[in-house]
C-alpha cells in the first residue's frame, strides 16, 4: 500500500531571514537555506493535507510549474523532514485530525480540582488536554488556586463557569459542589496540595474541592505536589495513605522544579506531580481500566436504580432471596429480645403487630416479608419503584407497608422498634451518612435496635460503595446507639458472588 506524508501536528519548525530551522525530539536543532528552505516551505505547505509521494510530486509540480528535478532532492528532504518528526505517515485508516472531538465517545464528565500549589500555572494546559482527549471539563478552584491562575481564563477555555465556592450566586437551588460531585463521572485533584490533601482525607468539606471529592461516587484521582520536604513528612503520608485506603487513586509525584528557591539555584526535587501530558496518559489509563465509566457504581438517585432493575438482577450485586448467612438469629434474637423487654410473660410467642419495624432501601423484600412473617407491622421502602414493585409481587398477602421513598429525605410517622439496613448506608455518599445516622436514631424507638449490614474494607473497591470499618460505623452514631454485637458476614448476589461484609446490632439507650 502507498505511504501516506503528512506535517506532524506538533511539528517543530521556525524560520529566521531566509534560514527554515528544524528541531528533532531530542532538541537538535537542523538548518535549512536557500533553495532547500524554499523547497521544505513548499512541502510543509503541501503535506498539510496526508498525501502520497506521487500526490505530492505533483502539487509541488504544479506550484513550480513544471517537475521537481532531480526527484532525489525532494526525497532526501522528505528523509530529513521524517528523521526530525516534522513530517509522519498517518495510517490510511487513521484520522488525520489531531485532537478528537469533545463528542468523542471516550469522553467524560471531568471535575478537574485545582488547589494552591504551584503546578497549577499549568492548569490552562491541563484544561487544554483534557478537553483535547474528548472530556466535557469544570473546573474546581480552592481561594490559593486562584493566586496561581486565573478562573476567568479557564472559564474561556472551558465554556463553563468556575465554582470557586460553596455558595450559588443565587443559593435557592443545589449547592454547585453537590450540583458537580452528581454531574462527575471522574475527579481529578490536579495538583493536589497537602492541605487540600488533609481536607480530604479527615472529611472536611469546608471548601469547593474537598466537598466535591467527598460528596461524590465518581471515581477521584489525587495528584500531590509539593516540595520534597512535604512530601515526606509523615503527616502528609499518613494522609495519602489514608485516602488510599478510602478508595482514592493515588498518583506517584515525579521531579520538577522547587519553586520557593531562586530562580537560580532550583535543582529538580521529587514532589511535584507529573506534567500535564505525562498526567492526561495516566488518567487515559485510569480511565481505561476502571470497572464503571460512565455511571457510578454506586447510585445514588432513583434514576440510577431503575437503570439497574431495567437491566436484570446481574446489576445488583448484593440482591437475593435468601437471607444472609447469620442474619436470620440475629433477626430473631432482636424481635424477641425487644419483646421480652416489653411483655416477658410471652417470650418467643408470635409477635402482636404493635411491634414495629422498618426495612430501609428494602429492594425486593426478602427480610421486610421474613419480619412480617414472625408477626411484624413491617414498613419497608425503596428508592426504585421497579422495587417495590417486585417486592410487592412476591409478598402474597404479607403485612408490609411498601413504599417508594428515598430514605434520606422520606418523613415517616412514629417509632420503630427494629430498623434494617441492609446494603443502604454504604451506597451513600461518605457526606449524607451522618445525616442518615442521625434520621435511623430518630426513627428508633427507646430500646429498639438497629441491624445493619454494610460493606467492609475487604470488599472490592470497583463496587463504589464506602467499606466501612467498625470503628467508623461507631463514630457514625455516637453516643446515641450503644453495640450488642458485631459479626463477619458475606452479601450474597444473583451470581452467587459472596461479598465481605459486617452485621451491626446497635440499640437505641433509654431516655
Ligand atoms: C509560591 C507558593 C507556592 C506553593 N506551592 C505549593 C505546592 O506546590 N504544594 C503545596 O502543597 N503547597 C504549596 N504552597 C502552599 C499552599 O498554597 C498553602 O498550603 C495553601 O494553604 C493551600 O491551600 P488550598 O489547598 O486550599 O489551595 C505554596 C505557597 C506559595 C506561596
Amino acid at each position: 500500500m502507498t505511504e501516506l506524508l503528512l506535517r506532524a501536528p506538533n511539528a517543530r519548525v521556525f524560520e529566521r531571514g531566509s534560514a527554515l530551522y528544524l528541531l528533532d525530539a531530542r532538541g537538535a536543532v537542523r538548518r535549512l537555506d536557500g533553495d532547500s528552505a524554499a523547497l521544505a516551505r513548499a512541502v510543509l505547505t503541501i503535506l498539510e493535507q496526508a498525501r502520497t509521494r506521487s500526490a505530492l510530486f505533483e502539487a509541488l509540480a504544479e506550484l513550480v510549474g513544471g517537475p521537481v528535478e532531480p526527484a532525489s532532492v525532494v526525497d532526501e528532504l522528505l528523509s530529513l523532514l521524517k528523521a526530525s518528526g516534522a513530517i509522519v505517515s498517518p495510517r490510511r485508516d487513521a484520522r488525520v485530525a489531531s485532537a478528537p472531538s469533545p463528542s468523542s465517545s471516550s469522553g467524560l464528565r471531568v471535575a478537574l480540582c485545582v488547589t494552591g500549589a504551584v503546578q497549577s500555572v499549568h492548569t490552562p494546559w491541563l484544561v487544554s488536554l483534557l478537553l483535547a482527549e474528548g472530556h466535557d471539563v469544570r473546573v474546581v478552584m480552592t481561594r490559593d488556586a486562584q493566586r496561581f491562575c486565573r478562573r476567568e481564563g479557564l472559564e474561556a477555555l472551558t465554556h463553563n463557569p468556575v465554582c470557586v465556592s460553596l455558595w450559588d450566586a443565587r443559593p435557592y437551588g443545589v449547592a454547585p459542589h453537590i450540583r458537580l460531585a452528581e454531574w462527575a463521572e471522574l475527579v481529578l485533584v490536579a495538583p493536589a496540595s497537602a492541605t487540600t490533601i488533609a481536607r480530604i482525607a479527615a472529611g472536611s468539606c469546608e471548601e469547593p474541592v474537598s466537598a466535591v471529592c467527598i460528596a461524590t461516587r465518581a471515581p477521584v484521582v489525587i495528584a500531590p505536589s509539593m516540595n520534597v520536604a512535604m512530601a515526606d513528612a509523615p503527616a502528609v503520608r499518613r494522609n495519602l495513605e489514608r485516602l488510599s485506603e478510602d478508595g482514592f487513586i493515588v498518583v506517584h509525584p515525579t521531579s520538577g522544579h522547587e519553586v520557593a528557591l531562586a530562580p537560580a539555584e532550583r535543582a529538580a526535587m521529587r514532589g511535584t506531580m507529573p506534567s500535564p501530558t505525562d498526567f492526561v496518559a495516566i488518567v487515559r489509563a485510569i480511565v481505561a481500566t476502571a470497572p464503571s465509566r460512565r455511571e457510578p457504581a454506586a447510585p445514588g438517585a432513583a434514576e440510577g436504580w431503575e437503570a439497574r432493575y431495567a437491566h436484570g438482577a446481574d446489576e445488583r450485586p448484593w440482591e437475593t432471596d435468601e437471607l444472609d448467612e447469620g442474619a436470620e438469629g440475629t433477626l430473631e434474637r432482636a424481635i424477641s429480645r425487644e419483646h421480652t423487654n416489653s411483655s416477658p410473660l410471652v417470650a418467643r410467642a408470635p409477635l402482636a403487630s404493635s411491634f414495629r419495624a422498618l426495612d430501609l432501601g428494602c429492594g425486593t423484600g426478602t427480610v421486610a416479608r421474613f419480619l412480617a412473617a414472625r408477626g411484624c407491622a413491617v414498613t419497608a421502602l425503596d428508592i426504585a419503584e421497579s422495587a417495590i414493585a417486585l417486592a410487592r409481587g412476591r409478598a402474597e398477602g404479607d403485612r408490609v407497608r411498601w413504599l417508594v421513598a428515598d430514605a434520606r429525605v422520606a418523613t415517616l410517622n412514629g417509632r420503630f422498634d427494629l430498623v434494617h439496613d441492609r446494603a443502604l448506608l454504604h451506597v451513600l455518599a461518605p457526606a449524607e451518612q451522618r445525616a442518615y445516622a442521625r434520621r435511623v436514631t430518630q426513627w428508633l424507638a427507646d430500646g429498639g435496635s438497629l441491624v445493619l449490614t454494610a460493606h467492609d474494607e475487604d470488599a472490592p473497591a470497583e463496587l463504589g460503595t464506602t467499606r466501612f470499618q467498625p470503628r467508623a460505623v461507631l463514630d457514625l452514631f455516637g453516643d446515641a446507639l450503644s453495640l450488642e454485637s458485631i459479626e463477619r458476614t458475606a452479601m450474597r448476589g444473583p451470581s452467587g458472588r459472596a461479598v465481605s461484609a459486617r452485621r451491626y446490632v446497635l440499640r437505641k439507650l433509654r431516655g
